[in-house]
């Protein structure tokens, strides 16, 4: 739930807890929100646009209703991934935002992260041409195995969330790009046969 805040004064994510009793626990140590804040700034560092984030806060009580919030940017109107390929029907700006796309995914996992809700409805296109990673619960897994499974996972939930609105000349157009720009990263080479 995104509350957007008075005075300018940025957006507040409410987060509800997602499983029951692990979050209940875990927030007294390593809340959401806290994860996300963490993890955008991460992202930002690697070259990744991310809402700007301010702080976050956690609900004390083991019954309360949110289990934490984060305290951010209000993004600027954009559309979010999961729209844009349902809807936009020219062809080249479907490919430039695929190709932008297959570039950050590669960039991202290559750096050695895995994004834990990796699908199109958490990427935000602003004025075309940029895209904005929300929900930046981000892990950096130690070994390669691990990063090796993040990326089939990510790539399946692309492709799951995107059902029927990417066509199969499309997907092999994107894993593609993802392909040929993982090669640029530190842990990208061992990535790229992950990606089909
Ligand atoms: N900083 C933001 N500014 C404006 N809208 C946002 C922002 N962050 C998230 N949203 C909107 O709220 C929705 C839910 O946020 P998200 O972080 O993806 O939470 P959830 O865990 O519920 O998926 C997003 O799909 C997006 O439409
Ligand atoms: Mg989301």
């Amino acid at each position: 739930m995104i509350y957007q805040l008075p005075d300018d004064a940025g957006a507040a994510k409410f987060i509800m807890p997602r499983s029951l009793p692990r979050d209940a626990v875990r927030k007294y140590f390593n809340c959401q929100a806290k994860r996300e804040l963490q993890g955008s700034r991460e992202l930002a560092a690697i070259g990744l646009q991310v809402p700007r984030t301010f702080g976050w806060g956690m609900t004390p009580s083991p019954a309360a209703r949110y289990e934490s919030v984060l305290f951010m940017q209000m993004l600027p109107s954009f559309v979010s991934g999961l729209d844009f390929i349902r809807t936009e029907t020219n062809i080249e700006r479907r490919q430039r935002f695929l190709q932008r796309l297959a570039r950050q995914l590669a960039r991202l996992h290559g750096n050695g992260y895995v994004h834990r809700d990796c699908h199109f409805a958490n990427i935000c296109l602003v004025d075309d041409d940029t895209l904005i990673w929300i929900d930046n619960d981000i892990r950096k897994p130690v070994r390669r195995a691990e990063r090796a499974k993040g990326l089939s996972k990510a790539l399946a939930l692309l492709k799951s969330t995107a059902r029927s609105d990417l066509s199969d000349h499309e997907w092999k157009s994107f894993t593609q790009w993802v392909r040929n720009a993982l090669a640029d990263w530190p842990v990208g080479e061992h990535l790229i046969n992950e990606v089909f």
